[in-house]
């Protein structure tokens, strides 16, 4: 077919109109509100490195429910209500559901196939369906006599070495994923797989995600090609150590499963099972199955470890500052239960006050007050505001659990708050619950088990130990001075704390049910 000059010259003009029309446009749409970026940084300045919930909040207070920053071009959404969270990551979640390729963390760290920072597609879903499998709401009585061993055995050594309390907790913490998932027992507390993944999600958090997560080499993808002894090359120098100990923390206990199966002494657990089902499924291959798992694994393991250790050490941290919210907890224990043995998952139902104390610990705690970024596959309109294609999304969830009007006096410990009448009532919009896991098909999988997890040490904790403010040596009480360092997670640092059986009869319960299980 001839072609036309004049035809070619017509559209192309009008192609060049088009193009121009839509960036204007695209100018003149309207962002939501935000601090004002300054040229070509954007609103770096405004970050900070440690607490950024707080700073975000106080936007939320200036902006309202969503607000924007841009970082040398990079868009960032905080969504600062439930209502938000909910319109854009799940009702909207076919396209909020991508996680943001990162250079650093991603290609140059070796985090890329760790669960929370798969991109969205075939690998996540694969991925999350294992995960589904191990942890859905029906799956979790199969792990209750097990937590139940494991918090007995954390009572022991609360009970005979309380001043390395916080050494008993990231035990109980890092020794029940190792087990569910690894199938592996923790011999001590300087077990050598609890420091690698205490390390490893310290680097992760506090490292790699400190500030937002963004590099400049996020930015400028040409910066990973710098030499490494280039002046302003430290971060790839620091890329290298950081995923060598990654690569070592993602296959260290994944080849020991392995090599454990091959000689038969494996313990069942999540890897196996799926290892087991693997070598018979034929719908993806071998090796990638085994990927899959490998790194479903790994990302359960530091998924669990930190978060559920941060929980228990605000549960410690609350009860020594409310004796009488766990003088009333006791009463309900004592009612239910007696005092002549362990409260169980059996006793739930009849233990609504622990609950509410649980359901109170992770809303004042707030383990995880950003939640976890998600990026925006599309361009999207959310209340008349233009939100760009690539925009990381931020479920502001401190503010969600500071708010006033959902959570009256927000900032006290009330536990009394999620009861109507004498009946334990939680809305959607009042159970932490529906916001501290995250929102949308990115919903943290461990919900339901460490929901488990937590609930049957509060109670046990509750039934048999008394947790009190240390005194010093004039037997005046030392006020805990509560620091939160870590940039992902809200953990407060170790505080002093005293911890002493309730009764002679607690003790003895303690030992007895220890000695069962040893
Ligand atoms: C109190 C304990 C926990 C809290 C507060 C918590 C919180 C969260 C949050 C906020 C997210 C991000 C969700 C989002 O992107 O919207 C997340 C993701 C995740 N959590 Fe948890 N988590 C806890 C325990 C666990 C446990 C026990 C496991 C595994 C056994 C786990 C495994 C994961 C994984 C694999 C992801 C990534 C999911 C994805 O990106 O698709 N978490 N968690």
């Amino acid at each position: 077919m001839a072609t036309n000059p004049w035809l070619l010259i017509a559209i192309g003009l009008c192609t060049v109109f088009l193009a121009f029309a839509h960036t204007r446009r695209r100018r003149e749409r309207s962002y939501p509100p935000g601090p004002k970026p300054r040229p070509i940084v954007g609103n770096i300045f405004d970050l900070t490195a440690r607490e950024l919930w707080l700073r975000a909040s106080q936007w939320a207070k200036l902006y309202g429910d969503v607000v924007y920053l841009r970082v040398f071009g990079q868009g960032l959404l905080f969504l600062n209500t439930y209502e938000t969270a909910i319109d854009l990551l799940d009702k909207k979640g076919s396209i909020y559901s991508d996680k943001p390729s990162l250079v650093m963390a991603g290609e140059l760290c070796g985090c890329e196939n760790m669960v929370a920072f798969t991109r969205y597609g075939d690998q996540s879903r694969r991925q999350r369906r294992l995960m589904q499998k191990a942890l859905s709401p029906s799956a979790i009585p199969l792990y209750h006599s097990l937590l139940e061993i494991e918090t007995q055995a954390l009572l022991k050594r609360l009970l005979e070495d309380p001043h390395n309390y916080d050494g008993h907790i990231r035990r109980y913490a890092g020794s029940l994923t190792l087990l569910v998932v690894y199938g592996c027992r923790v011999v001590s507390n300087d077990d050598p797989f609890l420091t690698l993944a205490e390390d490893c999600v310290e680097i992760i958090s506090n490292r790699i995600a400190s500030g937002g997560g963004i590099w400049p080499v996020d930015v400028f993808p040409i910066l990973k090609h710098l030499p490494t002894w280039f002046p302003g090359a430290g971060f790839k120098r620091n890329a290298i150590k950081w995923k060598a100990k990654m690569e070592e923390f993602v296959d260290r206990p994944f080849e020991l499963v392995k090599s454990r199966m091959k000689d038969g002494t494996a313990t069942p657990c999540f890897c196996t099972s799926l290892l087991e089902q693997a070598s018979e499924s034929e719908d993806v291959s071998g090796a990638q199955q085994e990927f899959d798992i490998k790194w479903t694994a790994n990302s359960m393991y530091s998924g669990d470890f930190f978060v559920t250790m941060t929980v228990i050490r605000h549960f410690l941290l609350l009860m020594e500052l409310h004796p009488e919210v766990a003088a009333k907890a006791k009463t309900e224990i004592d009612s239910v239960v007696g005092t002549d043995r362990l409260p169980m998952f059996s006793d739930r139902p009849s233990l609504p006050y622990v609950d509410a104390i649980m359901s109170e610990c992770l809303r004042w705690g707030t383990p995880v007050p950003l939640g976890l970024p998600h990026r925006l596959m599309e361009d999207d309109v959310y209340k008349g505001f233009y939100i760009p294609q690539g925009t990381l999304v931020f479920s502001n969830v401190w503010n969600m659990t500071r708010n006033p009007a959902v959570f009256p006096d927000p900032d006290a410990f009330v536990p009394e708050r999620y009861f109507d009448g004498a009946k334990y009532a939680t809305t959607d919009k009042n159970d932490p619950r529906n916001f501290v896991f995250g929102f949308g098909r990115r919903r943290c999988p461990g919900s339901h088990l460490v929901e488990s997890s937590l609930w049957i040490v509060m109670a046990c904790v509750l039934a048999t130990l008394d947790v009190s403010k240390e005194t010093d040596a004039h037997g005046t009480p030392i006020e805990p001075e509560i620091v939160f360092e870590n940039s992902v997670f809200r953990t407060p640092n170790a505080f002093p704390c005293a911890i002493k059986p309730r009764s002679e009869e607690a003790a003895r319960v303690i030992r007895t049910a220890a000695a069962l299980n040893a």
